[in-house]
């Protein structure tokens, strides 16, 4: 059997040569810019059938236009976001919550869930986040003149603050951070077994804050009614795994890509540390230029969009970085301009599923560029070292050596 075949139902001349996995740009290059790399679709029809597109090698049907992605986020009648992506790696069929449900279930637990991540609960959070950043920082100015921006600061600085959401102390750091790693970027062998450690550990937490509730996120879980009874367990571990996994490589791949701009544009480095009330609008611009997330949603029904004829159990990809540079939709898109205002970007999704934690993340990303830009003098990639960029579900990068000396 060929690999990736395409499904009989799509026409061979909507089949299109691109894949947020595979396609130049997207498996790991030194130096390489893999948002840009997506910016080619504009130049093509609004949905084409990318063959080799999911981590996994299945194909999705993926839509180009801003205004249409929209189309699809904000119809859960017609597109699912059901995938049990977490538990299916373990063998197992749960969805994360609120990530992976439909309508009406989803709207029940996003309301559960939305007073812990809102702008006020932030504001509270805010001093303990300055102070991570400010630690991680001063140890890093303390140690040399050069780090490794993802291992030193990015990775370590969104999983403490995690800790923190958890109520949890932060001699605890390197232990998650090597979970983090091996559940996000691990092997066959080590992703699984660090799923479940995970679990094993969000299960432990959950009896302890039954058995002795203090004040944090996940007492508040075990003690929270839906519809008039407590969670399941199964719904606890959907919540904790997805805190988990939604605000760790997404936070520290947003500072990394910032970063690794402005080591490679001195004046705009400048123009922050001199005015550093711009943070704020360049962060969204940055945002905008460099997200990170592949939406999937799957087709409930048949549907005709656009000219495709989309069958149910199709995987259907709004690709955040892709509508984040349609000309339609942005003047200049492939221009970054840290003074771009009115700046509706897409890298937070759309929707009913648009992301519960974007006022957290927003502030992680501010403070973290606010402090570094503060307590560091002028940086840049260092000498004989490459930056290496990679698509797929989520972009990241990796190897960001920056020096000061
Ligand atoms: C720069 C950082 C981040 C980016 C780019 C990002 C992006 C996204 C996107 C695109 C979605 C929509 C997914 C979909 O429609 O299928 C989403 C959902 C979500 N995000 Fe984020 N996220 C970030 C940080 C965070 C953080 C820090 C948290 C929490 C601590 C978080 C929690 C969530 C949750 C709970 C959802 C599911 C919402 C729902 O299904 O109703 N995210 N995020």
């Amino acid at each position: 059997m060929a690999l990736n075949p395409v499904p009989d139902h799509v026409p061979p001349e909507m089949v299109g040569d691109f894949s947020l996995f595979t396609s130049p740009g997207m498996l790991p290059t030194p130096d390489g810019d893999p948002q840009a790399a997506t910016a080619c679709v504009h130049a093509g029809p609004p949905i084409f059938y990318s063959p080799f597109n999911t981590r996994d090698g299945r194909g999705t049907w993926v839509i180009t236009r801003a205004t249409d992605q929209r189309r699809v986020l904000q119809d859960a009648d017609s597109f699912s976001s059901h995938r049990s992506i977490f538990a299916s790696a373990l063998g197992e069929n749960w969805p994360m919550i609120p990530l992976e449900l439909d309508p009406p279930a989803h709207g029940v637990f996003r309301s559960l869930l939305n007073p812990l991540l809102s702008p006020k609960r932030v504001t509270a959070l805010e001093p303990a986040v300055r102070e991570r950043a400010i630690a991680l920082i001063d140890s890093i100015a303390a140690s040399g003149t050069s780090c490794d921006v993802m291992q030193d600061f990015a990775f370590p600085f969104a999983v403490s603050i995690f800790l923190r959401l958890l109520g949890l102390p932060d001699h605890r750091l390197h232990t998650f951070v090597g979970w983090a790693n091996d559940l996000l970027h691990g092997d066959d062998v080590k992703r699984p077994a660090a799923a479940r450690t995970i679990l094993a550990f969000i299960d432990e937490l959950a009896a302890m804050r039954r058995e002795e509730p203090v004040d944090d996120f996940m007492t508040f879980i075990v003690q929270a009614q839906v519809e008039g009874r407590r969670l399941t367990d199964e719904e606890v571990r959907g919540i904790g795994v997805l805190v988990f996994v939604a605000g760790l490589d997404t936070v520290a791949a947003a500072i990394g890509f910032d970063l690794a701009f402005l080591a490679r544009h001195p004046k705009e480095q400048e123009l922050l540390r001199s005015e550093p009330n711009r943070i704020v609008l360049a962060a969204e611009e940055l945002l905008r230029a460099y997200p990170t997330v592949q939406i999937i949603r799957v087709a409930r029904k048949d549907i005709d969009f656009e000219g495709a004829p989309i069958r149910k159990g199709d995987y259907v990809s709004c690709a955040t970085m892709i509508a984040n540079r349609d000309p339609a939709e942005f003047e200049c898109p492939d221009t970054i301009d840290l003074m771009r205002e009115d700046n509706r970007h897409a890298a937070f999704g759309y929707g009913p599923h648009r992301c519960l934690g974007s006022h957290l993340a927003r502030r992680e990303i501010v403070i973290g560029l606010e402090e570094w830009l503060a307590r560091l003098p002028a940086f840049r990639i260092k000498e004989g070292t490459a930056p290496i960029a990679y698509g797929g579900h989520v972009f990241g990068i990796e190897n960001l050596i920056v020096d000061w000396s």
